[in-house]
């Protein structure tokens, strides 16, 4: 049984990811989710409504422990299973000028982002390496490679992703392994949800927000077999705000 993990998979970003799995790919999808468990159970649906197969898995990516104590019972109850793609997607924000920024509102969002890619990558690469296959795809954002005021913690968190993704992809590329970023700019789901929306696309070239499956399709092309000369990558999805 050939998997593909997709953290934070439950909503958003995450979901629609799961969802264009289920429609281009033959892997059995594991939906990690930390505490919707409704929505996680409808990305399931819809996925199963796709023809496909999944399963949810329930982990907070920034408890190493738990990261490690969950997978590792999930590989025993599943011996013959292989984990080939790992989407890290999970990520927060805690936005506030850095003048006023608490420190748990710092370590919250680099724990989730930067500790997440590793408790989680860090779990399944050294299977990966003896298997000589597979797909590492970082969610991270215009805001880790531009820079976004008001967002320090953010910026700093998925800037250190993308430092990440670029060495761990020189490390593992002659094992077939490919790691690469995905930074998408305004994408509308709950986590800009409070966000004017009107005012802010007078920013954006193409005019409008990004949808989460624009996201998915992206992402779906960088876990198959087609994207394997690419890696180390970090590819702007933003409709032309930043490049
Ligand atoms: P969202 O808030 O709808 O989804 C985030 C998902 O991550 C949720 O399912 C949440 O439960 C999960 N999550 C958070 N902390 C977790 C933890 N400790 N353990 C497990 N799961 C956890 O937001 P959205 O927009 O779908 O975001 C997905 C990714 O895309 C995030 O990494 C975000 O930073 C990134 N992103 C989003 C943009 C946007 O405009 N929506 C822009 C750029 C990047």
């Amino acid at each position: 049984m050939k998997c593909a993990l997709v953290t934070g998979g439950s909503r958003g970003i995450g979901s629609a990811i799961c969802q264009k799995l289920a429609e281009d790919s033959n892997y059995h999808i594991l939906i990690n989710y930390q505490s919707n468990a409704d929505a996680a159970n409808e990305t399931l649906k819809a996925i199963q409504e796709k023809g496909a197969t999944g399963e949810i898995i329930q982990f907070d990516v920034t408890n190493f422990e738990e990261v490690s104590s969950v997978l590792t019972k999930w590989q025993e109850a599943n011996p013959e299973a292989i984990v080939e793609v790992i989407v890290n997607n999970a990520g927060i924000t805690k936005d506030g000028l850095f003048m006023w920024m608490t420190p748990e509102d710092w370590s919250k969002v680099i724990n989730t982002s930067l500790n997440g890619f590793f408790n989680v990558t860090n779990f399944f690469i050294q299977k990966m390496l003896r298997n000589k296959y597979g797909r590492i795809v970082n969610m991270v954002s215009v805001s880790g490679v531009k820079g976004t005021p008001g967002q320090t913690n953010y910026s700093a968190a998925k800037g250190a992703v993308v430092a990440a993704t670029k060495a761990l992809a020189q490390e593992v590329a002659k094992r077939n392994i490919t790691v690469n970023a995905v930074a998408p700019g305004f994408i509308r789901t709950d986590m800009t949800s409070n966000l004017d929306e009107k005012e802010l696309i007078k920013m954006v070239p193409a005019n409008r927000f990004g949808e989460a499956d624009e996201v998915a399709d992206l992402v779906s092309f960088l876990v198959s077999k087609k994207s394997g000369y690419i890696t180390g990558e970090i590819i702007n999805i933003n409709g032309g705000i930043y490049s």
